[in-house]
């Protein structure tokens, strides 16, 4: 185990599951001190006892990391404890699809809070923090979006707008949190294979999409972890404001 990351602190939003979960063991397996959030304590209970039992280091930061103070708070609290602040990864999301019609103001504010405001705060509290840490290695801020931002899916009017806002997001902030070496990408995920996927989806559907995907399956959550492991470290030092498609191919083979 080469352990890049080690002595660096980071911070994963929703990452008590899925592909959350996936880049919390990741990034701790390779030395990282990782700290672990959900709505959910059972599951940052569960992450947090994978990340231990193999050897890492995880602190529980328990909150909604769709309000700015809490996202604030969670990253203060890991700078200070660990004198340091790195690497932020804005995954946690909350996803609806559903007609235009039926949306409610409900449905919006969940959504554009934890997929849209939740990544903006994620990127402001780590800007500053790395700032303040004056690391030589500088830091990395790592934004997950999704295939949708490129894409017209249907019944999909907020997931494929929040996502190409997340793009836009990334962006903008590469530009700005540049000169300050502190480096913004995304990930834009094809159909990963979470609870979030396989609870909506029968089999038979999941056989259709797999077939469509020129990889020819659906998408894992390590295939995420490890491409964010690529953008936390120093392997990606002169990559900011992209977007990495982790998608067997799909995107653009549809669009
Ligand atoms: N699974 C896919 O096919 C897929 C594809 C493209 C993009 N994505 C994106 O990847 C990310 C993770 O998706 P997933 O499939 O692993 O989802 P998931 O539902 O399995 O996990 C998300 C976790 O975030 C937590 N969470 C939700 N709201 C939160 C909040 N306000 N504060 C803290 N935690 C919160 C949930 O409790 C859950 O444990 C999301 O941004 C999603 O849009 C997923």
């Amino acid at each position: 185990m080469t352990h890049s990351l080690a002595g660096r602190v980071a911070l994963v939003t929703g990452s008590g599951n899925g592909i959350g979960r996936a880049i919390a063991c990741r990034l701790a397996a390779e030395g990282a001190i990782v700290g672990i959030n959900d709505l959910r304590p059972e599951f940052t209970r569960a992450t947090i006892d994978l990340i231990t039992a193999a050897g890492g280091q995880a602190v529980d930061l328990p909150m909604d990391a769709a309000v700015r103070d809490n996202v604030h708070a969670a990253v203060r609290t890991l700078s200070q404890r660990h004198g340091r602040f790195d690497i932020m990864v804005n995954n946690a999301a909350w996803v609806r699809y559903e007609a235009i019609a039926t949306i409610t103001e409900k449905t919006m504010d969940r959504m554009v809070n934890i997929g849209f405001a939740g990544v903006a705060w994620g990127i402001q509290a780590a800007a500053e923090a790395i700032e303040a840490s004056n690391n030589a290695t500088g830091g990395s801020i790592i934004n997950i979006a999704s295939a949708a931002a490129f894409l017209g899916l249907p019944n999909a009017m907020l997931y494929c707008g929040i996502k190409a806002g997340v793009v836009g997001l990334t962006r903008s902030a590469a530009t700005d949190l540049g000169p300050k070496q502190i480096r913004v990408n995304a990930i834009a995920p094809g159909s990963t294979r979470t609870e979030a996927v396989t609870a909506k989806l029968s089999p038979e559907t999941i056989q259709a999409r797999q077939a469509r995907i020129p990889l020819q399956r659906l998408g894992e959550p390590d295939d995420v972890a490890e491409a964010c492991l690529f953008l936390a470290g120093d392997a990606s030092r002169f990559i900011s404001g992209s977007v990495i498609s982790v998608d067997g191919g799909s995107t653009f083979a549809y669009s």
